[in-house]
């Protein structure tokens, strides 16, 4: 019984190493309710916490077939939504549009999804509510692990 165990563990260990890692991206943007994650944290809506694809997590340098343990759990998630707006704004606001690199938020990274294509990235509530955008989905946000 153990052997066995220790076997799956080796072969699935190589399998996750050979995948590229990806630590930046563009893609959309929606929220989730965090629970207990797949680095074994507990969280609620109103800490700020970050869900990345299942690539993405598991295909980081270090990560392994145990999800606990995987490096990416010490990291944050930086997303950049750059305003709506800024083309309308840019007759009478020149200066300050040029000048606005748009609204970033830092949060950890504490759990995957596998229902959304990799590039997405999802936020918790009150990390989202920072866009100062209704609750849903942002398209085009640019994303860095850091
Ligand atoms: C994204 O990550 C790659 C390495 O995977 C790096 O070469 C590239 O400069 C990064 N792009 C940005 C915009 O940070
Ligand atoms: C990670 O995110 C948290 C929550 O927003 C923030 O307090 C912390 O400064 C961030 N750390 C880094 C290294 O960006």
């Amino acid at each position: 019984m153990q052997l066995f165990a220790k076997s799956a563990l080796a072969f699935l260990t190589l399998f996750v190493g050979l995948t590229k890692a990806q630590i930046n991206g563009t893609g959309n943007l929606f929220y989730f309710v965090p629970s207990t994650g797949a680095c074994g944290f507990t969280n609620s809506p109103d800490q700020y916490v970050a869900i990345v694809s299942g690539d993405v997590f598991n295909s980081y340098p270090g990560a392994t077939d145990d999800p606990n343990y995987n490096p990416i759990c010490e990291h944050n998630l930086t997303v950049t939504c750059m305003h709506r707006h800024s083309f309308e704004l840019t007759i009478e606001l020149e200066l300050t549009v040029t000048s606005d690199k748009g609204t970033e938020v830092s949060a950890q990274i504490v759990d995957y999804y596998t229902s959304s294509p990799d590039n997405n990235v999802g936020l918790s509530s009150a990390a989202f509510k920072v866009f100062g955008r209704p609750l849903g989905e942002i398209s085009d946000v640019t994303w860095d692990i850091v």
